[in-house]
């Protein structure tokens, strides 16, 4: 039984992986260990087994070099502080991680198994360490394209983004509820008059949006009753670093960094809690009939679901309300663009913090086990 050493448990994408490996029963199969920066020696969580040691240290090089795996959830900055240490200490464990530090590293491979089993594969077998999670955006989008991206069917993608507030964090989510309610308090006496005038309820809302006192520490700016369309850092070519991820890491999570499909599109916040969606418009190698282009997006991968591009459907299958808290990942909205037979446009919801995050963690960590 391998010991594996769980750090950044507590927070957002961590409570989330807890919750997921209870579910599936992982904790039977292993010896956690549980890490915290802050609380060492006081009780570890029930995780339905007994032996299980009290809280460690997650700075101390020592112990963790007594894990088999690490699976951590702290953060960048975590990673950052103590990675190298560990490996320089002559730990040769299996790092297991959620943040985007090591992503792009030679020595690492992205995780997202339906997708990319073989590239894993492959890796383990030339005996590669190091296995990190990809970002949100870019696993669900790899996650509803599985099936033509495996047949090597997609010349290029744009994906115009629609992403929730929990991507940003948990104190973003508390940020985006807090400004709805404020929002909405504003006019409270004139929403209960039924005659009231529309315009000037929105003008009392925009009021509000924009006054000194609307709750932005978080978001820097409204996003309730608004959008953001700017996630992450400016680089100099004009993307966001969002919007850079989208062709590096999805060409990597394929292993074809060397003959990458071009990916490019922009990334907007919007006021969902916790699902990213993203519109496709996507260039294929050839023209494909519609019928066969959804069978091969259905057959991708277990999660995948093609919802028929029929308006009643759509509208009940295809949103954040749907899907999250699920690990569906519904594309639908498929149809040919006028640009072209080759163009197919096609929308796609997906639970950030599940397939997001936590998911392809998890199941690396049972591969591991095979
Ligand atoms: N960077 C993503 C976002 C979440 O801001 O929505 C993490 O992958």
């Amino acid at each position: 039984m391998k010991r594996v050493g769980l750090v950044g448990w507590r927070g957002m994408v961590g409570s989330v992986l807890m919750q997921r490996m209870r579910e599936e029963n992982d904790f039977a199969d292993i010896e956690p260990v549980f890490f915290t920066t802050s609380q060492a020696g006081k009780p570890a969580p029930d995780v339905g087994k007994d032996g299980v040691p009290a809280l460690q240290d997650a700075y101390d090089i020592d112990v963790l070099k007594s894990m088999d795996v690490i699976v951590t959830c702290q953060g960048g900055d975590y990673t950052t502080a103590v990675f190298q240490k560990l490996r320089d200490a002559g730990w040769d464990g299996y790092w297991i991680d959620a943040a985007s530090t090591l992503r792009m590293a030679d020595h690492s491979v992205i995780v997202l198994d339906p997708v990319n089993r073989r590239v894993i594969d492959e890796a383990l077998a030339k005996g590669v360490k190091d296995y990190i999670g990809g970002n949100c955006t870019v696993s669900l989008m790899m996650l509803a394209l599985g099936g033509l991206l495996e047949k090597d069917l997609v010349e290029w993608i744009a994906p115009m983004t629609y992403q929730a507030a929990s991507g940003a964090g948990a104190q973003n989510m508390r940020e985006l509820l807090s400004q709805m309610g404020v929002l909405r308090d504003g006019v409270s006496e004139l929403l209960a008059d039924p005659s009231s005038a529309i315009l000037d309820i929105d003008r009392a809302v925009t009021d509000t949006m924009r006054s000194e006192t609307f709750p932005t520490d978080n978001f820097g700016v409204p996003l309730a009753g608004s959008l953001i369309p700017f996630i992450d850092k400016q680089l100099e070519n004009g993307q966001s670093k969002e919007e850079w991820k989208a062709q590096s890491e999805t060409n990597k999570i394929l292993g074809r960094s060397e003959q990458p499909i071009p990916i490019d599109g922009l990334c907007v916040r919007i006021g969902a809690m916790r699902s990213h969606s993203q519109a496709l418009t996507i260039k294929l190698r050839k023209d494909l009939p519609l019928d066969e282009i959804e069978a091969l997006l259905a057959q991708g991968n277990d999660w995948v679901k093609v919802i028929p591009n029929d308006r009643d459907a759509t509208m009940q299958e295809l949103t954040p309300a749907k899907v999250t808290g699920t690990l569906s990942v519904p594309i639908g909205r498929i149809r040919k663009l006028a640009m072209g037979p080759e163009y197919i446009s096609a929308f796609t919801v997906g639970d950030q913090l599940l397939w997001g995050a936590a998911e392809p963690l998890r199941r690396m960590l049972r591969i591991l086990q095979e």
